[in-house]
């Protein structure tokens, strides 16, 4: 299983620590959450910051990006560290030229489905991708509550992947936490994204731990 922390959830005043903290983890992938306040409610950060996470970070970064038109910065992701990047199929009206063109890059490409979306749409995309990524809250804030619909998208896209393409992976975002990441797991999971799981326990290191036993 790959553990993906959200950076939105860190302390933005004490970035270099809660990098280093994820550097010394079990985690597998740093996530990265760019949200430009119009396709989502939310504004985050952009490429300074993720050039800077990237400067420290020993794990690849996953970025996922909740913007508008996301074509556009590419090139720019792929300068400041990003390893793997997801678009929204909301936010793609050329769908299959963002992903062939975030490969061009040398990145892995990803689709992202909000809760709203069904699987159905993959069905003409998912050979030209990597990782599929859930949506299991409505994306723009950390700390939201796990949608339970999301189990039967994981099944569906499991069924999906194993027809048409076995090395697409699976990764889930919102709301994971300790209580549920078993059953992801047991639904079809590859990789999960926590936030709020991680960053507002006690012990991140800890925490991270025990998703990894
Ligand atoms: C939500 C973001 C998530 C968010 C997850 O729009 O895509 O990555 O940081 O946070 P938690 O795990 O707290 O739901
Ligand atoms: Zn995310």
């Amino acid at each position: 299983m790959i553990l993906a922390p959200s950076l939105l959830s860190a302390n933005f005043g004490n970035l270099e620590k809660d990098i280093n903290m994820i550097n010394e983890s079990q985690a597998d992938w740093f996530h990265i959450d760019v949200m430009d306040g119009v396709f989502v409610p939310n504004i985050s950060f952009g490429q300074p910051v993720i050039k800077f996470i990237k400067k420290l970070a020993k794990k690849p970064l996953d970025v996922h990006l909740m913007i508008v038109d996301p074509d556009r910065y590419f090139e720019d992701f792929k300068n400041a560290g990003a390893d793997l990047i997801t678009v929204h199929y909301e936010a793609c009206t050329h769908l299959h030229r963002s992903i062939s063109s975030i490969k061009q890059y040398g990145m892995k490409a990803g689709v992202v489905l909000n809760p709203h979306t069904p699987i159905s749409v993959l069905e003409d995309i998912i050979v030209e991708c990597d990782l599929v990524l859930l949506m299991s809250v409505n994306p723009g804030f950390g700390g939201q509550s796990f949608i339970e619909n999301t189990y039967n998208k994981i099944k569906q896209l499991k069924e999906l992947i194993i027809r048409k393409n076995p090395s697409c992976l699976i990764e889930v975002d919102g709301g994971v936490s300790i209580n549920n990441y078993k059953k992801l797991i047991q639904a079809g999971a590859d990789a999960l994204v926590a936030g709020n799981a991680v960053f507002a326990s006690e012990n991140p290191i800890d925490t991270i731990a025990k998703f990894k036993e």
